[in-house]
């Protein structure tokens, strides 16, 4: 069953209406669904639970409505229920009846588990509070205590260490070997899947972009997986950078940042002395990125190009 699951984050997902639905249709199973409807709905879930996300795991085989059935989420935030300044918590977990007993909670936690150390670099522990005997146990979580939620009641409240070493961020010059890593993260980012280019970034492409540019294309790796990548190539006077991205859940912690960096770094051992990027005028996030980067906006050029393969588009 786990093969054919996907775990998505809510924030990032297109279809929220398809998932607001359907947690609609199960909240009468679970009385926490409906509060945390309404966190999503009017907008309120990071302002109550501080920075962090919802987890989906889906089910693209089966489909409800047209649309893959969700079959277990999770909340992994700053807060959850308890009033303390311990954090990250795990909340709001919840597996479909048609999924239970296959142990999909414990997949979306283990995805936590291993993003804690670079999300939460200052934290030990992974929080989760719940009044359920032997339910955390099993994913590994020991009992702490009791400790007072927000509506004044008693919780149970359990934790799990958090393994800093197999989890730091680390960097690597990246290699055609690495393709089907970086494709995979490509699509996992709205913005750069938008600028994948058919022909340039398939398998034999970006193995000649590599091949000719070996030393300044890097990655972001956590927990031995890719998490951002930069792809900076040059002509021998110019360089130019490409589908500069980083996972959202790793977003916000200096990583692009780093490996612009890095690639600035071996472009200067190369004697290249200027290097450039185009970014979609609708992506505010990556024009603040660049801004902050001190790659200032240059407004006296048109940017012209012709494409000289029919499969390769020019471009509005
Ligand atoms: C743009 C992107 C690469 C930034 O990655 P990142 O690892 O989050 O960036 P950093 O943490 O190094 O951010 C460095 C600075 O850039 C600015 N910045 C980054 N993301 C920002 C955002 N969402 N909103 C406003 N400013 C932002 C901030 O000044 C930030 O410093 P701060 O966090 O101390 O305020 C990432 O948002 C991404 O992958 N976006 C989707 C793909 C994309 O658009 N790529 C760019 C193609 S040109």
């Amino acid at each position: 069953m786990k093969d054919k699951l996907i775990l998505k984050d809510y924030f990032s997902y297109e279809d929220k209406e398809s998932i607001l639905a359907q947690m609609q249709a199960h909240s009468k199973e679970w009385g926490a669904i409906p509060f945390l409807l309404s966190l999503l709905k009017e907008g309120s879930f990071h302002q109550k639970l501080g920075k962090g996300s919802l987890y989906l795991l889906l089910d693209e085989e089966k489909l409800t409505d047209g649309k893959p059935s969700l079959a277990s989420f999770l909340t992994f935030c700053d807060r959850d229920e308890i009033e303390s300044n311990l954090k990250p918590w795990i909340g709001f977990v919840f597996t479909a009846p048609a999924y239970r007993g296959h142990h999909l909670a414990g997949q979306i936690i283990e995805h936590c588990m291993n993003n804690a150390v670079a999300l939460y670099p200052e934290s030990e522990y992974v929080y989760v509070s719940s009044d359920e005997k032997g339910l955390y146990e099993k994913y590994g979580f020991e009992f702490v205590g009791k400790m007072k939620t927000i509506w004044g009641e008693d919780s149970g409240v359990f934790r799990k260490k958090i393994e800093k070493e197999a989890n730091e961020i680390t960097y690597k010059t990246l290699s055609p070997a690495d393709y089907d890593e970086l494709w995979a993260l490509w699509n996992q980012v709205e913005q750069t899947k938008r600028a994948l280019n058919p022909v340039d970034d398939t398998r034999e492409g970006i193995t000649r972009y590599m091949k000719r540019n070996p030393t300044t294309c890097f990655a972001a790796t956590s927990g031995g997986k890719i998490v951002g990548a930069i792809l900076t190539g040059h002509d021998g006077r110019r360089a130019i950078i490409h589908h500069l991205c980083v996972h959202p859940d790793f977003q916000r912690m200096g990583i692009a940042s780093a490996l612009v960096a890095k690639a600035e770094e071996a472009l200067k051992k190369e004697g290249i002395t200027k290097a450039f990027g185009l970014v979609f005028k609708d992506n505010d996030k990556a024009n603040s990125f660049w801004e902050k980067m001190g790659y200032s906006l240059r407004t006296n050029l048109n940017y012209r190009n012709k494409s000289l393969n029919a499969d390769v588009p020019t471009g509005e």
